[in-house]
């Protein structure tokens, strides 16, 4: 996939922007708040109709300002597509592919996009890295979102019924028929979600060597809420998922909570065989973060056939030379490359010399 023209009208700091971005890598320099991230930001509304860094869509829309437009045209197996997005500060979203309203691009081919807080996949919560593994591995598996999206309704459901039960106005009996369907799609999700990480996790390996050098290995695992051991057969899990259902449920009585099944579920990321989340440097979690980042494009890739837009904001810092330079070999030529740098040009001009790049000055765009 490539973009061709990007066209902004009053997104946050950028009254207009046309701009026909390189095919390959697009540098984006600038001091602080110039308007790097909201680049980024932009094009990935544009293409998801939401935000990475908000949830509240009207902080796009240029202060006093009624509305936002995100205009973008690109390739994709050789056609040509646009994709339009139109946001009032009432709220209203209208979106558009190739002039249709309703339509939408494959999931799997969504830019990819880093940033600093995606360090929190490995420093976070488990929840984190629960969003990682739903939002963005998931959806390489047909029917993951929908199976999710259920196994999330059935266990609000029975969350409901255990409360009602710890108040003596439902029996016990009642959970069989809801422990059922908790377990059967809760076993779904979690054998897939290993099925995808032993996928993807030969991958990361050999970017993480690519990047962080052979003397660094990379681990991880599923850290299951179900006694799972060596378990990752449909057949065994659910076998599991029943008993520890019924070896807990006065627990979950009393806590009014399920306690087990892919909600509750973790992964530990190692290097060199310790936990990355306690003992990495800043510099090894990041390089981890790229790595699972861009074995995910690559996982994706042989799904769709194509790679879909990177966009890595303020990726370089925190990593040495060495490493940015590996970065930046391993992901030129791909696909195309948005990156933003606030860092003095000197360095990045150096590795990035001899490439085919644009670098993109905030001077370019009007107002602010
Ligand atoms: N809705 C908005 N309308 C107008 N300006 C906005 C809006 N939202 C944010 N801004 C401006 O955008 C600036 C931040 O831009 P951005 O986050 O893209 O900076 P940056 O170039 O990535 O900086 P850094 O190098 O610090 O990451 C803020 O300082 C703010 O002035
Ligand atoms: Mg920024």
């Amino acid at each position: 996939m490539r973009i061709e023209e990007i066209r902004l009208e009053n997104f946050r700091n950028y009254a207009r922007l046309k701009w026909q971005p390189n095919p390959l890598i697009n540098m984006i320099t600038g001091g602080n708040a110039q308007g790097k991230t909201n680049l980024l930001e932009a094009i990935f509304f544009g293409f998801t109709g939401h935000s990475f860094r908000t949830n509240r869509d009207r902080e796009m829309i240029r202060w006093s300002s009624s509305f936002c437009r995100v205009e973008i045209d690109f390739w994709l197996d050789e056609q040509h597509n646009s994709t339009v997005i139109l946001l009032t500060a009432e709220g209203k979203k209208q979106r558009k592919l190739n002039g249709k309203s309703g339509h939408t691009l494959d999931p799997l081919l969504l830019p990819v996009v880093f940033t600093p807080d995606h360090l929190l996949m490995i420093k976070g919560s488990p929840e984190m890295r629960r969003r990682w593994l739903d939002q963005e591995l998931g959806p390489l598996q047909p029917g993951y979102l929908a199976c999710l999206r259920r196994y999330q309704q059935v266990l609000a459901q029975r969350n409901n019924l255990l409360q009602k039960i710890r108040e003596g106005q439902r029996t016990r009996q009642e959970l069989e028929p809801w422990n059922q369907q908790l377990a059967s799609l809760g076993t779904r999700i979690v054998a897939w979600r290993c099925c995808l990480l032993a996928k993807l996790f030969p991958i990361v390996r050999e970017i993480y060597a690519q990047i962080g050098g052979k003397d660094e290995k990379p681990g991880f695992s599923y850290l299951s809420s179900l006694p799972l051991e060596r378990a990752t057969g449909e057949t065994e899990i659910l076998e599991r998922f029943f008993g520890e259902l019924s070896r807990r449920c006065n627990e979950e009585i009393a806590r009014g909570q399920t306690l087990v099944g892919p909600h509750r579920d973790d992964m530990v990321t190692t290097i060199n065989g310790q936990d990355a989340r306690r003992f990495g440097s800043q510099g090894q979690q990041r390089t981890m973060v790229l790595a699972l980042k861009l074995a995910q494009l690559e996982l994706g890739k042989r799904f769709t056939g194509d790679y879909p837009i990177i966009l890595l904001d303020d990726v370089f810092s925190e990593l040495d030379q060495n490493r940015r330079e590996q970065l930046v070999g391993r992901i030129q030529g791909k696909t195309q490359v948005f990156l933003t740098t606030s860092l003095s040009t000197g360095w990045e001009m150096s590795v990035l010399s001899g490439r085919k790049i644009t670098v993109l000055d905030h001077v370019l765009y009007e107002g602010g």
